[in-house]
């Protein structure tokens, strides 16, 4: 199910619950008893965004309505409506997290499992909970964080620095291209960011799911955010959980924005940095060389 606007994926997110709910024999979900693993803890695992103050004991009657076919009464991705979808749902237990403003490895930050609960995922059967008010969100986080131990045992990680962006031009973009090379992003996402590199077949999730790298060329709306920054944030801290790395200890924060203005170059629909790379292809095409093997594109 792949949504265009944020609240038809509400609807259409929450209409596929009910109707899966409804036509199958054990319907009976919504009795289940949900298991935070930190039950005794759980006064203290509020969650704070700049939204509202989230608490488990209404996060809970919220989690059991709209999150339990898919995630599980356990937390761990194994609702009853998970065997239908791909990719799967999130298994909260591992406490792995695919957008955050943190370094990798790290917990994401209140305000990170906010902006993704409000956001959905695109390309999955995540849908947007923008529709629910700001104070059933916050709660819906700290239930996120209830159902693994790490939450007690460590802090969020710090959220990187984004560096003011740099100005977009031709240079920039043609730096950032040879980066798309010398960093090898073309070996998973393709030399022209159709997510057909050579190594896209054989990519796996850390749930040992096939995944697919990002297509540049469907469009511009990312799992994480549509903004530069969200693009830059991709990479600089990598979507833990999946094959996609994160490149801050190998990329520049000056050159991270190259990148970004790069990749607006991939997608379909018209952009300034398009438009810029656009016309130096045209005037310079015997000169450049193509992204891909041992070329050394410049
Ligand atoms: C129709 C199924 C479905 C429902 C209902 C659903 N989710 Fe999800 N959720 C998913 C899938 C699938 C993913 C994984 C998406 C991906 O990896 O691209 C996901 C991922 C997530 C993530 C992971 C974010 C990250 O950065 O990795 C969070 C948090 C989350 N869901 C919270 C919720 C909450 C809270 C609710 C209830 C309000 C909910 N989900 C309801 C299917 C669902
Ligand atoms: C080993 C394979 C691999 C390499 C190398 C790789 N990626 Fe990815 N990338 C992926 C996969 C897989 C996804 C999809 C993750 C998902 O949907 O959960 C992805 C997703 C993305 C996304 C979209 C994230 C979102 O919010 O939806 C961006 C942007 C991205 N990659 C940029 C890059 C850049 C830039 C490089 C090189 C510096 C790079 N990738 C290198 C595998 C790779």
């Amino acid at each position: 199910m792949r949504m265009k606007y944020a609240a038809v994926s509400f609807f259409s997110g929450v209409a596929f619950v009910v109707v899966l709910a409804a036509g199958s024999p054990c319907s009976a979900q919504i009795d289940h008893n949900i298991t935070p693993v930190t039950t005794t803890a759980a006064s203290k695992i509020g969650s704070m965004t700049g939204h509202a103050y989230g608490v488990i004991d209404s996060g809970a009657q919220v989690y059991r309505r709209y999150c339990v076919g898919c995630h599980g009464p356990a937390g761990d991705g194994n609702g009853e409506n998970a065997q239908w979808i791909d990719p799967k749902p999130r298994d909260f237990t591992a406490a792995t997290f695919k957008c955050r403003s943190t370094p990798t490895g790290t917990l994401p930050t209140d305000e990170d499992l906010y902006d993704s609960i409000t956001r959905g995922f695109v390309n999955s059967n995540m849908p947007s909970w923008r529709p629910l008010t700001p104070e059933l969100r916050a709660n819906l986080v700290a239930m996120v964080k209830s159902f693994s131990p790490r939450w007690q045992a460590e802090k969020p990680g710090t959220p990187i620095q984004i560096t003011a962006e740099t100005p977009v031009t031709i240079e920039s973009v043609l730096h950032g291209r040879e980066l798309f090379q010398k960093m090898e992003c073309w070996k998973c996402h393709g030399p022209a960011g159709k997510g057909d590199g050579p190594s896209a077949s054989t990519l796996t999730d850390s749930q040992n799911n096939p995944i697919k790298p990002f297509n540049f060329a469907a469009g511009d709306r990312f799992k994480c955010g549509v903004t530069n920054s969200d693009l830059y944030r991709d990479f600089m801290t990598g979507l833990d959980g999946t094959p996609m790395p994160s490149f801050a200890d190998v990329i520049k924060p000056e050159e991270a924005w190259d990148l970004v203005h790069f990749l607006r170059t991939l997608q379909p629909m018209d952009t300034k940095e398009r438009e810029l790379w656009k016309t130096y292809a045209a005037a310079h095409k015997a000169y450049i060389k193509p992204i891909g093997p041992d070329t050394g594109a410049q």
